[in-house]
């Protein structure tokens, strides 16, 4: 299983531990790991210029960077997303990579490789907030048509994984064991939720009226998408 992990920060605390662990589960022989730290690999905060959408991703200043972490992507059956909760939400960091992607949305023009790609989205909080973080990240994932999103948040009750107690490290074990084997279980066979399969259907009815944008529609037209073809065929 080839496997691209966006880190979410740079500091390797609790959130970057676990998804060591996982690492060591999900990880075969013939395993390809890349990864992607965050901000180290795209500093920049999207300008909102708006070429991405209206001309096209290649247009965007920070194009150079983006598409060396889309090819990345493109790479992997598992995409692994990690965020610590920072004021309830994913790090400004994240979010800045996930504005770097809004063309890919399924409303403007999306990737036909994701509709077969498996996601875990990992968070850790101090407390609280997991759950409204990791939404901040299956947004996003959702929309880019990604088929099948696994979550994982945990409150350590700690400001870094020296801190997390010896209970909560053997219960975090337990949950990495269950999440990979459901991850392993369904790895060459994944299909596209009914949700994503549902966002798809409604955007080409929209599409089918002309879109949101010339290169929106030129580019359902050119996949087929507007007739018979779909992008998880
Ligand atoms: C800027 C900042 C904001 C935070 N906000 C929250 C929060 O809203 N809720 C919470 O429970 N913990 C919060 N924390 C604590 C971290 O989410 C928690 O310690 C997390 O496990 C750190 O992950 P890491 O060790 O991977 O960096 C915050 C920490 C920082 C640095």
């Amino acid at each position: 299983m080839n496997i691209t992990v966006i880190y979410g920060t740079e500091h390797k605390g609790s959130t970057y531990n676990i998804a060591q662990l996982f690492l060591n589960k999900l990880r075969n022989e013939n395993a390809e790991i890349r990864e992607v730290f965050l901000p180290r690999d795209v500093p920049n905060y999207c300008r909102g210029c708006a070429q991405c959408f209206e001309k096209g991703e290649e247009h965007c200043p920070d194009y150079e960077k983006v598409n060396r972490i889309k090819k990345d992507i493109e790479k992997a059956d598992l995409l692994i997303f990690t965020s610590p909760v920072y004021v309830y939400h994913t790090t400004g960091q994240m979010k800045t990579l996930l504005d770097h992607f809004g063309y890919q949305w399924i409303v403007h023009r999306p990737n036909k490789l994701m509709f077969n790609k498996m996601a875990l989205i990992i968070s850790t909080a101090a407390g609280g907030g997991m759950k409204s973080t990791i939404k901040d990240i299956a947004d996003s994932l959702t929309f880019w048509g990604v088929a099948r999103i696994f979550k994982y948040g945990k409150g350590v009750a700690a400001i870094n994984w020296n801190g997390v107690s010896d209970k909560k490290k053997l219960s975090i074990y337990k949950d990495i064991d269950r999440i990979s084997s459901k991850i392993i279980a369904i790895q060459g066979n994944v299909k596209p939720s009914f949700k994503v399969k549902a966002i798809f259907n409604v955007m080409r009815l929209v599409q089918k009226k002309g879109g949101f944008n010339k290169a929106d529609h030129d580019y359902w037209k050119e996949h087929g998408w507007l007739h018979n073809k779909r992008p998880w065929q």
